[in-house]
């Protein structure tokens, strides 16, 4: 399988940090904060990665990350011009993705679990999407799922009134129809294409898997989120030493 990750948008919730530097570049402990998806990915064993980065400091990413091979792995970039959402990333992958299934992973966000696993069986299986909870103490930030059980019947998108104490995490699996999906979409009232609106598209259809994470997980988009990030990533480093 393919994997993709979305490092555009302007990291305006990290400003001053961000006024020259790009934000997927900016340090967690001890890496640059997208070293830590990539990871995520090449530990599953994916080996072709496209990387979609906005416009802002974008050269910094060639010289940090180079063509893959320091992460064994082959990198492939898109720029995206506006910062028009996810999804509207997303819609820049559709040639890479070249009608295979694709992993979707944001930049900014950091991952305990191996997805070996998930990557396997949803390569094998019959489910056209596959989507990632966790719970955590701010649900508003992220997009949340209304749960029956181990059911989630939908997702809304930052919430102001969350329908349960979960998020949606920023792990996404597509099979080749997430690209029609895309050109179906509306913006948002934010003005953005929304990946909760792909999420949910597949879930009107009843073939999306919804897994629950069980490593930590966050986002590193605040400055609250940034330093919980490195909080978790020097734990864990200290407990294997
Ligand atoms: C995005 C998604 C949201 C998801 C989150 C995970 O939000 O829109 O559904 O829960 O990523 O990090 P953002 O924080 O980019 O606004």
């Amino acid at each position: 399988m393919k994997g993709v990750i979305l490092a555009g948008g302007h990291g305006t919730r990290l400003m001053p940090l961000t006024k020259t530097v790009n934000k997927h570049l900016l340090p967690v402990y001890n890496r640059p904060m997208i070293y830590y998806p990539i990871e995520t990915l090449t530990k599953a064993g994916i080996k072709e990665i496209l990387i979609v980065t906005g416009s802002d400091h974008a050269e910094g990413f060639s010289k940090q990350l180079g063509n893959g091979k320091e992460f064994g792995c082959n990198f492939t970039y898109e720029l995206q011009d506006s910062a028009a959402g996810i999804a509207d990333a997303l819609r820049l992958a559709e040639d890479f993705a070249d009608g295979e299934k694709i992993v979707v992973i944001l930049g900014d966000n950091i991952f305990e679990d191996d997805i070996s696993k998930y990557v396997k069986e949803f390569e094998k299986g019959n489910d056209e999407a596959a989507i990632f909870l966790k719970e955590v103490p701010d649900p508003h930030r992220f997009g949340v799922p209304e749960l029956q059980g181990e059911k989630v019947l939908g997702i809304e998108e930052k919430p102001k009134k969350p329908k349960s104490n979960f998020a949606i995490v920023g792990l996404y699996m597509y099979d080749e129809k997430v690209f029609d999906i895309i050109k179906n979409l509306k913006p948002s009232a934010r003005g953005e294409y929304e990946i909760t609106d792909v999420n949910n598209a597949y879930l009107k259809k009843g073939k999306m898997k919804a897994v629950r994470l069980k490593g930590f997980w966050t986002d590193a988009g605040t400055f609250e989120s940034l330093y919980r990030a490195a909080q978790l990533v020097k734990e864990k480093e200290d407990k294997k030493s």
